[in-house]
């Protein structure tokens, strides 16, 4: 039986998430200093313990949280230098965003010394992946910030707001976590709102239109606002 989404697009039983990952990866021609980057830097600050994530920080967090996509990592940088008594783990997978990251935390000339946050670990490969490794109920909060959208209707399967997927999130995340996403595109507004009103497993609030306060803004969310599209912000509470 479709169901009718409220962008009145009858999607027909959707197919699960595919196991690949599709979109940008890696860049062909990297800038040395970017080879250095992820060859001496990502190997001091890669997350390795999926299944005692606590472990992997300087010092036992109070909570863990996690952050999917982080692109140019602007946003994971806020949270992890305001809230040095969480862990915060960030995925991303285009080499690109890594070495954004990357190069905002350690010098030129510095990629195999300078110093990192002890709080901040990065997860290089699908979140997906990641998240099947994490113990059931270990973290406190999610981030999705601007998923890629996957506009068409043929690729909704690849898109991160999934059934299958927030069931997963779901079983990793406590009892009262928060999962915080924002989107800029119609086409995924409408299928969040409509993804999330058909699942028990979050409850869901009134989304914003502005950013709430304390959330740090990223980078593809400036873009989104000076090309006039006008972002949405949720937050679904865990049951
Ligand atoms: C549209 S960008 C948004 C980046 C950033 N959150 C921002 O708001 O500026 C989405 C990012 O998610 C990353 N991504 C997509 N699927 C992912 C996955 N399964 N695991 C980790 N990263 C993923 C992509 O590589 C891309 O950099």
């Amino acid at each position: 039986m479709p169901r009718r989404c409220a962008n009145h697009l009858a999607v027909p039983a959707l197919k699960p998430p595919p196991d690949r990952l599709y979109g940008r990866q890696r860049t062909h021609a990297l800038r040395p200093r970017q080879a250095r980057l992820l060859a001496e830097t990502l190997p001091r600050i890669r997350f390795a313990s999926p299944s005692n994530p606590w472990s992997a920080f300087a010092a036992l967090p109070t909570h863990l949280w996690l952050e999917v996509g982080f692109g140019g990592g602007e946003h994971a940088r806020t949270l992890a230098a305001s809230r040095p008594d969480v862990g915060l783990i960030a995925c991303e997978v285009f080499d690109q965003g890594l070495c954004s990251l990357l190069a905002a935390l350690v010098a030129e000339g510095e990629e195999a010394t300078g110093e990192l946050p002890g709080n901040l670990r990065i997860w290089d490969d699908d979140a997906r992946t990641l998240l099947r490794a994490l113990p059931e109920a270990c973290l406190d909060r999610l981030f999705l910030m601007f998923p890629d959208p996957w506009p068409k209707a043929r690729h909704a399967k690849r898109r991160f707001v999934h059934p299958d997927i927030v069931a997963l999130a779901a079983s990793r995340m406590k009892q009262g976590a928060e999962w915080r996403a924002a989107s800029d595109d119609p086409g995924y507004q409408a299928w969040v709102s409509d993804i999330m009103a058909a699942q028990s497993l979050f409850s869901v609030a009134k989304p914003a239109s502005a950013r709430p306060d304390e959330w740090p803004p990223t980078r593809y969310e400036a873009k989104a606002r000076a090309a006039g599209r006008a972002p949405i912000y949720w937050v679904f509470t865990r049951i």
